[in-house]
Formats: structure tokens, sequence, C-alpha cells
């Protein structure tokens, strides 16, 4: 979820508001600095961000604050007009927001840098110049790929959760560790392997990526599967196998039977979609599945000869 620093509390809730813990609500941060009655304090700082952070806002969208309701037609009487009277608050420094692309161009500027890039390290310069996509503006860095480039299976996840994005490698956080231990038990690891996901930039608080944001990272990926050329694709997860084998049932329908991925050149890749690594921690009864899905893999990839 995303937050302007500047902001108070949250307009949806009454101030009389208490959490069912019974902590109070925060206090206000203060939009004035001569209100006296609203300042704010070190003390009411830190427990307006708990409060802010347990209910799910983790990034500050911006590094200068707004005053939405300065902004709005109707100025709000408490509010004072003059940025300068805002609290100092350093935020780490980000890239500022692209202008606003419209969709089409955005598509069209995507198709022509994913088509130019010979290489996997052309794609990934491409992507990096690339201002098609917002999530760029807010996730702190590229996650490009991980694992072994042109190995003989790629697996395909959503988009970086918060552990990739701070590392700049896909599937490192908790889902990839469980990645980690579902290779293993195919005898597999990282060094024969490609992972990559549909989507490069975190969308702000691990929600899902719009169809916009997708469709606009489509052709790199896209070409990135050209690039690394695997035999086999693992799909992990609803959203990689809709966007890229164009499946419409849901993953609880379409894991565990092979499918065919098309290519621009028209070529055919295997393809199996498998459940999300992260909703299998949350569903461990699902893992029994997972694992007759590993053993199809497996039994592929042996078929694969040398
Ligand atoms: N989930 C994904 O889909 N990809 C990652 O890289 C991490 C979590």
């Amino acid at each position: 979820m995303l937050i302007s620093p500047r902001i108070v509390d949250p307009p949806f809730v009454d101030r009389n508001w208490r959490a069912r813990s019974g902590d109070p609500l925060p206090a206000r941060l203060a939009m004035d600095s001569s209100d006296r009655s609203t300042q704010l304090t070190a003390a009411a700082a830190a427990e307006t961000l708990r409060w802010w952070i347990e209910a799910g806002v983790d990034l500050a969208l911006d590094e200068s604050p707004h005053d939405r309701f300065a902004e709005s037609a109707a100025p709000a009487p408490r509010l004072a007009p003059a940025a300068s009277a805002a609290p100092s608050i350093s935020y780490e420094a980000r890239p500022a927001p692209a202008a606003a692309i419209a969709p089409d161009d955005a598509a069209r500027s995507a198709r022509e840098r994913a088509g130019a890039a010979a290489t996997l390290d052309d794609l990934r310069a491409e992507l990096e110049r690339f201002t098609g996509c917002g999530l760029k503006a807010t996730a702190t860095q590229l996650v490009f790929a991980d694992g072994a480039p042109g190995a003989r299976i790629m697996f395909v996840g959503e988009a970086p959760g918060g552990d990739e994005d701070r590392i700049g490698r896909p599937f490192v956080g908790r889902a990839g560790q469980l990645l980690d231990r579902m290779l293993a038990a195919i005898a597999l690891d990282r060094t024969q392997v490609y992972i990559a996901n549909v989507v490069p930039w975190r969308p702000p608080g691990n929600r899902t990526p719009t169809p916009q944001e997708t469709a606009v990272c489509l052709p790199f990926i896209r070409r990135q599967i050209a690039l690394s050329a695997p035999r086999l694709l693992v799909c992990l997860g609803g959203s990689a196998t809709q966007t890229l084998l164009g499946v419409k049932e849901g993953i609880t329908r379409a894991r565990g039977v092979w499918r065919e991925y098309q290519a621009d050149d028209g070529a055919t890749i295997p393809a199996l979609p498998m459940f999300h690594p992260a909703y299998l921690l949350r569903t461990p009864a699902a893992k029994r599945q997972a694992w007759a899905d590993l053993r199809k893999l497996k039994q592929a990839a042996e078929g694969l000869g040398a």
C-alpha cells in the first residue's frame, strides 16, 4: 500500500476509533507548526508509523509531501497552505516518477525495446532505460533474473516482493527459499535453472500487478524467454500461467497439466503451471499436489536427454 508522507489520520477512520487491541488511534501529524495542539511528538510519530505499518502501508509514495486536502477545490480550514510549515522528514531518494506515458505508447515502446535486444544483457539494459511502466518509480530497483541464463528449465513468477526489490534478484524471500527446497527435492539448484518474473518491478505493497502493468511488461518477459531459450517452462502461480499461456481457468484447475507456450517465432515450449510457492506457504496441504507436479517436471527434464 502506498501513502503520501504528509498525511494525517487515515481519513476513513473516525477520530474516536479504537483498535480491537485497545490501542488509541495515533495522534495526528502536525499540518501547521503554529498549531501546538496538533504538533507531532517523536512518540506520536512512532505510534502513527506503527499504525500505518499494521494497516499495510509500507512505502512512501513520494519524496516530497503532497497536501491533498489543500489541493482540493474546497480548502480545508485547518490546513496550512505553505509547504514550509510541514515537519522536516527525510525520505530515501527515489527516481522522479516518469511523465505518464499513454498505455498504447508504452506498449509500443516495450515491443520495440524488447525486440531490439539481441542478448539478455541488452534486454536488461533496455529495461533499465524503459520508462513506460509506473512500477519503476516506486520500486527500489529492477529485478531481472537469477540462475543460469540458457538453462534447460525456466521458472517464471508474477512479480518481485519486498525482499527481491531490496536485493535485486527474484525469489529470494520466504517463497524463494521454498522454491529452493522444491528444486532440491528434484535434485536441482539455481545453477541449473533460470528464474524471472512476468513483471520485473515490485508492485507497491506486493499488490497484484494491474492488467495494464502486466501488458506493458509482457514483451520483455517474452523476449527474455526467447533469449534464454529454455526447453521447459514452469509458470509459478495463476498470474504467470494466465499471462504466458493464455489459460483462462484458475491455477487450481490449470496446474499439473503440460501446455504449450507459443513463442513469437512460432516455436513452442512445453510449459507446466504449478502452484506459486507463496501459495504453498499459506496452504501447506497443497504441497502434495506441488510434489506431484515436481515429479512431472523431473520426468520431463530427464526425457530431454543431454
Ligand atoms: N513472488 C514472485 O512471483 N516472484 C518473486 O520474485 C518473489 C515472489
